[in-house]
């Protein structure tokens, strides 16, 4: 794909309206009936100085937006499914969503996509199995995106189900994931197997990376 053409439609998109609006649902769900959806926003904190620049990239509903966002940080959520897009603007009036695919944050079209917000962040959230929706063969593509997005000394966080994922998402073998990072010029700090770091399993991962030497 040249930086001109649309994105290819993830797996997500093609994982048809039952999957995604059902996803949409669950969370409303979950959030109307006061339960903690702020497991990854916490983690993101933890790896913040306070107010800072961060992009939520596949922001979903918004959750882990508006939970980093109240904790005093300035949150671009970047989602592009309208139908999550909406769900966000109704559910967080104070979020901010653009509507665009994160391979449309590549040098290119930042510019055009996030407008004045900022270009370069301390932190780019990619997690809730964002990276096992991307489209057949965009990770790589992805991971350098994401990569770009990093202010000198930020981070990128992404987690996804190892096994026992949604449907319609791919299986991504840890070593594969890496070599793609690698390939970006991503290195790992830390792999976690869950939000409240618990040691790395078989079941789940979550990783922070950095673009940094
Ligand atoms: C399971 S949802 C998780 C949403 C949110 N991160 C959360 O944890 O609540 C997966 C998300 O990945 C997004 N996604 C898949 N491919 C994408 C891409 N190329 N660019 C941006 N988002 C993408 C979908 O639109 C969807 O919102």
């Amino acid at each position: 794909m040249s930086t001109h053409d649309a994105p290819p439609p993830s797996r997500w998109a093609r994982s048809g309206p039952q999957a995604t609006e059902g996803f949409g649902r669950r969370f409303a769900e979950l959030v109307a009936a006061g339960q903690d959806v702020d497991g990854e926003a916490r983690l993101a904190d933890a790896l913040l100085p306070r107010g800072a620049r961060v992009l939520d990239v596949g922001a979903g509903m918004g959750r882990v937006s508006a939970a980093l966002q109240a904790r005093g940080h300035r949150v671009t959520a970047v989602e592009p499914d309208g139908g999550l897009v909406a769900q966000c603007r109704a559910t967080y009036p104070t979020v901010d969503v653009v509507q665009a695919d994160l391979l449309e944050l590549d040098d290119a079209r930042v510019g055009r996509v996030l407008g004045d917000r900022p270009h370069q962040v301390d932190l780019v959230v990619c997690v809730g199995n964002v990276v096992v929706f991307l489209a057949e063969g965009t990770e790589r593509q992805a991971l350098a995106t994401m990569a770009g997005r990093l202010a000198p000394g930020g981070r990128l966080l992404v987690g996804y189900h190892l096994v026992g994922g949604p449907e319609h998402a791919r299986a991504y073998p840890p070593e594969e994931f890496v070599q793609d990072a690698a390939s970006a010029g991503l290195r790992v700090q830390h792999r976690f197997g869950s939000y409240e770091l618990a040691p790395p399993s078989d079941e789940y991962a979550v990783w922070v990376l950095t673009a940094d030497a």
